[in-house]
Order: structure tokens, then sequence, then C-alpha cells
């Protein structure tokens, strides 16, 4: 990995995307406070002082949406580490008792390049407003972390699941599989222009939800899933 640190920026995915035609695959771009932060779907992310904001650029040889995942299984194999029990909230957030603590943006233009970014609670405060929605580290563990400690790990995981992800794409559904906890709940899932209401059947190899929606299987490729309606 290379990382590019920085005190403060708009955000750390657009600064990747402007430097990623130049970077080599592997560079990071990690910083401490960012002015726009990005979330799915044109939203704000809150990004205070305190959190993990940090993007890393991927080249690889396909377009795939799955790159996600990669980002995903990271980040919780990275609360492991440090003793929190955590899931997939497909398709892109990581989810502890409840509430998010995690979020992935990936971003990319073509086969050209992919920006994998990640927001990750770490001692950061948890903004008004989302109330008990969302939760921090600090609040889990009961002590501030050492932020560098936080991004050594993920970035260790990441590449492992990146290798994963390049060679054997089915075993990362596996565990992808295995740790999305909304395999039998009913959920609503919002896409672009239609709202459906299912039971989660399964994520498919092709990282799609398969739902069962009044006996019918429906696919969802992509979506907003709401557990609470
Ligand atoms: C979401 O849950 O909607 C995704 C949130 C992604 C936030 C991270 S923080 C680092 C990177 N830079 C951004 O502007 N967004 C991502």
């Amino acid at each position: 990995w290379k990382i590019i640190r920085l005190d403060e920026v708009d955000s750390t995915n657009e600064y990747a995307k402007r430097i990623a035609p130049d970077s080599p695959e592997g560079t990071v771009v990690v910083a401490k406070h960012q002015s726009a932060g990005k979330g799915r779907k044109g939203r704000s992310w809150a990004s205070p002082e305190g959190g993990l904001w940090v993007s890393v650029i991927l080249k690889p040889p396909r377009v795939d949406p799955r790159l996600v995942f990669v980002g995903a299984l990271a980040v919780g194999d990275t609360l492991a580490d440090f003793g929190i029990d955590s899931g997939i909230k497909w398709p892109n957030d990581v989810w502890v008792n409840g509430r998010k603590i995690a979020g992935i943006l990936t971003e990319g233009r073509g086969s050209e390049y992919a920006v994998l970014g990640i927001g990750l609670n770490v001692n950061n405060p948890i903004p008004e407003g989302l109330g008990d929605s969302a939760v921090s580290m600090l609040q889990l563990i009961g002590r501030e972390l050492p932020l560098d400690r936080v991004l050594e790990r993920l970035l260790f995981h990441l590449g492992g699941w990146y290798r994963v992800f390049l060679a054997r794409p089915d075993l990362l559904m596996a565990k992808v599989r295995e740790r999305t906890f909304l395999i039998g709940m009913t959920v609503r899932v919002i896409e672009d222009d239609s709202v459906v209401t299912g039971r989660v059947i399964d994520v498919l190899d092709d990282g799609s939800l398969l739902l069962d929606v009044d006996g019918q299987l429906k696919r969802v490729l992509y979506g907003d899933v709401s557990v609470r309606f």
C-alpha cells in the first residue's frame, strides 16, 4: 500500500478519483476530516475527526459490483480483531446489534479504475439526528482506539479479500452469505423507482439479493434495504 494522509479534504473518494488515472493500484487516501463526505445515492456522510475515512484505488481486470463486498468483509474482520461482532447489511453497510458502524461507497470509471471508499465510526462522535441508528467502536469498547492501528488491520484484511475476489469470487460470496444477517428477515427494498417487500432467501453468487415476494422469487441487483418500516 502507498498511503496518502490528509488533514482535510472534500471527500477521500473524490480525491482518489482525481489521482486514480496516474496512481498505481493499492494507493490509499485517508483523511482526518472530510468537508463533503459522500454516502450512497447522493447523500452526505458526516465525517468529523476521530473516524476512519479512507479510499483505496484498485485496478481490477473487470468491472464487478461485488467489489463492495471486499470492503464489507474487511471491515467485519477488522471489527473482529477488536472483539466486535458484526454483520453485513446488504449491500454496503456493516451493522452491530441493529446499528450502522460502517458504510462503503464504490465508484469508478469503467475498467480503468475503482475506488473503494470506507467510512468506519471509530472514535468520532455520532452525529445527532442519527440517534440510535449508528454506533462507533468507541461506544462499543468504551475507550478510544489508535486510528492507525485500525487502518493497519483494515488494509491487511482488504488485501486478503481482494485476492479472494480476484481468484475465487464464489468463495468471497460464500463468506458474504454467511455474514449477511438479513437472510430470513422481511425487508423493504427501494430500487430506483420501485419498492418491494419480501423475505430474504439468499445472496446469490452474482451479488444480488434473492427475495420471496408473496410466493414469487425476485432478484434484486441493487437497492436500499430497510428492516424497520
Ligand atoms: C454509505 O453508507 O452511504 C456509504 C458511506 C461511505 C463513506 C466513505 S468515508 C470515505 C469515503 N469518502 C467519501 O466521501 N465517502 C466514503
